[in-house]
């Protein structure tokens, strides 16, 4: 059988896409991705490049997870987080055809989203879950996505990218100012302590935010970034039993929670994230 082809979204990254082995550039080769010292990467049926290669990932979200994510998104209840950190990435006035970068992308919905309200940009998801990244492949026309661990040296060139997202994911501050343009901006997105504080209460087991974690964010972004804008979004949404459901099905307290005994009536509940915007340190 004829190699597929590589998705029509990854080629325009090989330019930025370097060996995670060897740092040497890639290029297709028989529907792979190829240094020239021979290192292969496959491309997954699911379109996606799977450039995190031997031991398997412990973090990520899981089948269940990544499929409650997309249900849930899907129905517009983030709307308004897409929008402030449309708005965000907006106002920072980055470069016209800019070049995107969603670390911990999950399905892709906040990638699509921002290339939807940028026509000349081009994005890239990576993620640690596959089953995410399947969703992520194919979000957009012009969203790639790959597999990789945001605590591993990413696989792109120094100052490659206009704009990196970071939405509820895990970060890395280092690789962060690597990879972003001295002119680039990065959007952190994070949960408040008032984060679905109704329907968690409504949950047994469920996990809230630890207050500490927005001081850790700032001493660990302090060195490399300057913050430059910041939005709180919080409103109230009414969800029916099965986005309750997804929602809790999606967050860290699905680990730690028998699902069946979780709501299945409507809730009301406060949906609370900080959106910031961050330039690189001169
Ligand atoms: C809370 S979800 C957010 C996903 C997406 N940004 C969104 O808001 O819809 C966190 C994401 O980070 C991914 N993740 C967890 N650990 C990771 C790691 N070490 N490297 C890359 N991605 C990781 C998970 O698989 C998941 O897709
Ligand atoms: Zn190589």
């Amino acid at each position: 059988m004829p190699p597929r082809p590589l998705p029509s979204a990854l080629s325009p990254f090989l330019d930025l896409l370097r060996c995670p082995r060897c740092g040497q550039r890639v290029d297709e080769a028989d529907g792979s991705l190829r240094c020239p010292s021979r290192h292969t990467y496959d491309v997954a049926r699911g379109g996606y490049a799977s450039l995190l290669t031997g031991v398997s990932p412990t973090s990520g979200d899981d089948d269940e997870m990544a499929r409650a994510r997309d249900r849930f998104l899907g129905s517009g209840a983030y709307a308004p987080i897409l929008e402030t950190i449309a708005a965000a990435v907006g106002m920072a006035g980055c470069a016209p055809d800019p070049t995107m970068l969603d670390v911990g992308c999950g399905t892709g919905y906040y990638l699509a989203g921002v290339l939807d309200a940028l026509p000349g940009a081009r994005g890239l998801g990576l993620d640690t879950s596959t089953r995410a990244l399947r969703f992520a492949a194919r979000a957009h026309e012009r969203a790639a996505a790959a597999s990789w661990d945001v605590f591993a040296p990413f696989p792109l060139t120094d100052g490659s990218v206009d704009v990196m997202l970071d939405v509820f994911a895990p970060r890395n501050p280092e690789q962060f100012a690597r990879v972003l343009r001295p002119d680039g901006v990065l959007v952190v997105v994070r949960p408040t302590a008032r984060h679905l504080a109704e329907l968690l209460a409504q949950v047994p087991g469920s996990i809230g935010v630890d207050p500490a974690k927005e001081e850790r964010l700032h001493r660990a972004l302090d060195p490399f970034f300057d913050e430059v804008r910041e939005d709180l979004v919080e409103y109230v949404v009414d969800l029916d039993g099965a986005q309750a459901q997804d929602l809790i099905a999606m967050t860290p307290s699905a680990r730690h929670t028998d699902l069946s005994r979780g709501t299945d009536s409507t809730v009301s509940t406060t949906v609370s994230v900080l959106v910031s915007g961050y330039r690189r340190r001169a």
